[in-house]
């Protein structure tokens, strides 16, 4: 049965939320306060990385990631096709590199338990790697390489996504000031603009990133979501292609992009809501671009900015419906992974508000587990 379903926040999940409700034929409101792709989402590199981003194990968010990858050469065709705009999707493969012998068994260690998923990883050094990556630092002793792993030019994929929403008839209201959610305890769902002008609908849904603890109150619920900054910066390469693959180290990442560009990244920093872009921030990165790729220490980056990843306590992003409200479905923290997690995430949510069971387990990522953990 369609359904007038409110969605709140125009990041990336937000829009592919938007964006599948409609496709499934569902009548759709979504309300932002600033601009869609204004925040975390249109900063993003854009990779689509659930091996590099999780070293440690198969756990439930590494399965959330691997599915949502999955679901990318579908998804983008979908947005791309519903749109009429283009983005990039390059299905490069990564390299995770280190610099001395003894990090090769820690290198082992993830290639061990990451090859029963998909193309099996590999361990490259001397020759092989300089074939891959010629362009790498000679004081890179070996790498991880990753066959499997995708990017997207992330500004460009939001702007599809809100293209397509609108297409598809989503009513998108920006400059809304701070939506506020009522506290729908019964059938219906409504919020309030910074206006006071109310909007209802049959559910709602929560996406409003990096702001979800601001709900711990309306809501009634413990939500440690906090704002952590990526200062991110980017090179215009003499020769595209000199950079073939995304390269993740220690401390950070680069990312070859088909417009010729290198976007480097990115910083971690506890900085509140503050998206401005430091010298020592970015300066670090570039000590360290360099140790990775020598000809950057001749090059300056010619574009840097920050955006607010949505952290949660644990890592995990809160994905579900809250306890006692069966129409108000919370899809928020997504930290580092958010455009990767984005179509698991909107098929996901709109399951939910379906009353369909996801295809991927949800019960790690419930939205109530630090409330349950603050009454033991
Ligand atoms: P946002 O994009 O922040 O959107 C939330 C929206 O909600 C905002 O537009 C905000 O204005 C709106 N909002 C908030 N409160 C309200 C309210 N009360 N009323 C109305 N609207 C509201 N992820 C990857 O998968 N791959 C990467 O390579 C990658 N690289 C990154 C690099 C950097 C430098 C950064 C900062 C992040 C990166 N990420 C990456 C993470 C990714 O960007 C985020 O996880 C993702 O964008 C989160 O999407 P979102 O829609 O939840 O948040
Ligand atoms: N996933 C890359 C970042 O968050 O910087």
């Amino acid at each position: 049965m369609s359904k007038h379903i409110l969605v709140v926040g125009g990041g990336v999940i937000g829009l592919s939320t938007a964006f599948e409700a409609a496709r499934r034929g569902h009548r759709v409101t979504l309300l932002e306060q600033g601009r869609c792709g204004g925040q975390a989402s249109g900063a993003a590199a854009g990779m689509l990385a659930p091996f590099s981003e999780n070293g440690e194990g198969p756990d439930d968010f590494f399965l959330l990631c691997l599915a949502s990858l999955r679901l990318y050469p579908d998804w983008q065709q979908a947005v791309k096709d519903a749109s009429g705009l283009t983005f990039e999707y390059s299905n490069s493969g990564s390299l995770n590199v280190v610099y001395h012998d003894s990090d090769l068994l820690a290198l082992a260690g993830r290639a061990a338990w990451q090859q029963r998923f998909g193309s099996p990883p590999e361990i490259v050094q001397g020759a092989a790697l300089r074939a891959l990556e010629p362009a790498l630092s000679t004081a890179v002793r070996a790498a991880l390489y990753h066959p499997d792993e995708s990017h997207i030019y992330a500004p460009d994929y939001v702007r599809a996504l809100e293209a397509a929403c609108r297409r598809g008839g989503v009513r998108i209201l920006e400059r809304l000031g701070e939506v506020r959610i009522g506290m729908p305890e019964d059938e219906r769902a409504y919020v309030t603009d910074a206006q006071g002008q109310i909007y209802e609908g049959d559910c709602l849904v929560i996406c409003n990133g990096a702001w979800a603890g601001a709900l711990q109150e309306p809501l009634g619920l413990q939500l440690p979501v906090y704002p952590i900054r990526g200062q991110i910066c980017a090179y215009e390469l003499a020769e595209p292609g000199t950079v073939r693959h995304m390269v993740f180290g220690s401390q950070g990442y680069v990312v070859p992009k088909a417009n010729g560009t290198l976007v480097c990244g990115a910083s971690e920093d506890v900085a509140g809501f503050d998206t401005s872009v430091t010298e020592r921030g970015i300066g670090r990165l570039l000590n360290w671009n360099h140790r990775l790729y020598p000809f950057l220490e001749q090059l300056q980056p010619y574009h840097r900015w920050a955006g607010l990843r949505p952290a949660t306590q644990d890592g995990y992003p809160l994905l579900g419906k809250l306890p006692g409200r069966r129409q108000l479905v919370m899809a928020a923290g997504h930290y580092r992974n958010g455009i990767l997690l984005s179509p698991v995430t909107a098929q996901a949510a709109i399951d939910l508000i379906e009353e369909r069971t996801p295809r991927v387990s949800l019960g790690r990522f419930a939205p109530e587990r630090f409330s349950r953990l603050a009454v033991r």
